[in-house]
C-alpha cells in the first residue's frame, strides 16, 4: 500500500514537471488544422467573409480550448463560476438575469450582451470600450464583480490542471499557458458563434415563402417600412449596424454609455446597437434590462421616446414620442421579431460544454 502511495506521489511530480518540460518528447504532435465555419454566401454578399486576426486564425484545436476555458469554472477566484455562466447557450449565450451576479454575489449595472455573430464586430460592451473579442475576453477574469480573480493564479492553475498543457500545445505549439494564448482560444471559440438559420432567413433569403406567418410578415414589412427598425438594426443579415446610438430612453441617462470610455459629452446616452437575431431568448432588454418583454419594448417605441434625451439618434423617427403604431401593429412587430430565434443556434452541441 505504501509503496503503490509512493509510486503515485512520484508519478505525480514528475507528470507536473513534465509539464513545464519543453524538451520532452512528445506524444502529441503540434499540427494545426484550419478551421472553416459555415457562412451563408448571401451573409457573405452582405457584411463579407467571417474575419479573424491574422495572429489568431481559427484552428480544429484552438475552438476545441476556447471552447473548454468559455466553460471553465477556475477562471474565477472561488471556481464558482464561468463565461458560460452569464453567457448561456439556450439565451443565444446572453444572462436571463437582469444584472448577472459574480463570485462574490455582487451584481453590476449593466445587462450581459448576447455573444452572436461578433465576428464581423468591431467593437465590444455596451460602451465599445474593447475593440478586439480577445482584449474584451482579458476583463471579465479581474473584474471584481464577475470572476475577481488574478491572471498569474490562472495561468498557474491551468498550467498544472491536465490535460491544459497538452490542449495548449495541440492549439499554439507551447505548454507554457500564459494570459494572451487563453483569450485567444477563447476568442476562436466565440469566432464560431454565427446564427443564420431563423425561421426569417428561410423566408427571406432561402425562399422559403411558408416559413413566416401572415402576421409575421406584416411585421416584417413594418420593420423596414414604417416602424424604421432597420435605420439602425440593419437588415443586412446582422440586425445591427454596430454603432452606438442614443434610442432616446431617459431624458439623463443614468448611464453615460460610450461617454464613459471616450469622455466626450457628444457620446452621452449612447449604447451598442445590439443584435436582434435569438432577441426572444435575451430578456430583460436595454443595457439597464429596463424592459422584462419584447411588448414593452416596442410600446417603448411605439409612445415612450424621449425626444429631449442627449444626443438623441438622427436615425430615431422623429415623432414625438414615438411611432403611435396601432394594437396590431405592435403585435405584428412583435411576432416578427421571435422569428428571429435560431433553434439551431441555440441547440448546437459543438457550442456546449465540453466538460
Ligand atoms: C458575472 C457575469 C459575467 C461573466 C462571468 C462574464 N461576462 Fe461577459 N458580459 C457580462 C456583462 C454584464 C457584459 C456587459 C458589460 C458592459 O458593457 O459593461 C458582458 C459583455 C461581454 C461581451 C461583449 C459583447 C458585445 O456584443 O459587445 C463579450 C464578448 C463577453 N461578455 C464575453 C465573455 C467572456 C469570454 C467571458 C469569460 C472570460 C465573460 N464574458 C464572462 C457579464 C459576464
Ligand atoms: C436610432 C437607432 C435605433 C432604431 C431606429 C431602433 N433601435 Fe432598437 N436599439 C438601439 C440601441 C442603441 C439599443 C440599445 C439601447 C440601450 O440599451 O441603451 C436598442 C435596443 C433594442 C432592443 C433591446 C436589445 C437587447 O439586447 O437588449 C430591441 C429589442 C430593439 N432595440 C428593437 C427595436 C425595434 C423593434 C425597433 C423599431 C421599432 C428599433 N429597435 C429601432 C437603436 C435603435
Amino acid at each position: 500500500m505504501r509503496k503503490l502511495l509512493l509510486i503515485g506521489f512520484v508519478a505525480t511530480v514528475v507528470a507536473i514537471g513534465s509539464a513545464c518540460n519543453k524538451e520532452k518528447v512528445d506524444t502529441v504532435v503540434y499540427s494545426p488544422v484550419p478551421l472553416t465555419v459555415p457562412v451563408p454566401a448571401y451573409v457573405k454578399n452582405y457584411v463579407g467573409e467571417l474575419q479573424s486576426p491574422a495572429a489568431n486564425p481559427l484552428t480544429v484545436d484552438g475552438v476545441a480550448l476556447g471552447r473548454k476555458l468559455f466553460y471553465e469554472k477556475m477562471l474565477s477566484n472561488t471556481s464558482t463560476i464561468s463565461c458560460a455562466s452569464c453567457h448561456k447557450q439556450e439565451s443565444a449565450f446572453d444572462d436571463p438575469f437582469p444584472f448577472s451576479k459574480g463570485t462574490s454575489g455582487a451584481i453590476g449595472n449593466r445587462n450581459a450582451m448576447a455573444v452572436v455573430n461578433l465576428a464581423w464586430n468591431k467593437r465590444f460592451f455596451w460602451d465599445g470600450r474593447r475593440n478586439t473579442l480577445e482584449g474584451q475576453a482579458h476583463d471579465p477574469v479581474t473584474n471584481p464583480i464577475e470572476m475577481a480573480n488574478t491572471w498569474p493564479i490562472v495561468m498557474l492553475r491551468l498550467q498544472f490542471t491536465r490535460p491544459y498543457p497538452d490542449l495548449f500545445f495541440k492549439a499554439f505549439g507551447t505548454r507554457t499557458i500564459d494570459s494572451t494564448l487563453v483569450v485567444r482560444a477563447i476568442a476562436q471559440f466565440e469566432r464560431t458563434l454565427v446564427s443564420f438559420d431563423s425561421r426569417f432567413d428561410k423566408y427571406f433569403y432561402q425562399g422559403d415563402s411558408a416559413a413566416l406567418t401572415v402576421p409575421e410578415q406584416r411585421g416584417l414589412e413594418l420593420f423596414t417600412g414604417k416602424a424604421m427598425c432597420n435605420n439602425c438594426h440593419l437588415m443586412n443579415t446582422m440586425f445591427t449596424d454596430n454603432m452606438f446610438r442614443n434610442n432616446g430612453l431617459d431624458i439623463n441617462p443614468a448611464d453615460a454609455g460610450e461617454m464613459k470610455f471616450t469622455g466626450l459629452a457628444t457620446d452621452k446616452g449612447k449604447f451598442k446597437v445590439p443584435t436582434l437575431r435569438n432577441i426572444a431568448q435575451t430578456a430583460p432588454y436595454m443595457h439597464d434590462s429596463r424592459f422584462a418583454t419584447l411588448e414593452q419594448v416596442v410600446d417603448f417605441y411605439s409612445s415612450q421616446v424621449q425626444q429631449g434625451s442627449p444626443n438623441i439618434d438622427e436615425h430615431m423617427p422623429d415623432f414625438g414620442t414615438g411611432l403611435n403604431l396601432t394594437s396590431q401593429e405592435r403585435t405584428d412587430l412583435v411576432a416578427f421579431l421571435k422569428s428571429l430565434s435560431d433553434s439551431s443556434f441555440l441547440t448546437n452541441k459543438a457550442f456546449s460544454d465540453p466538460n
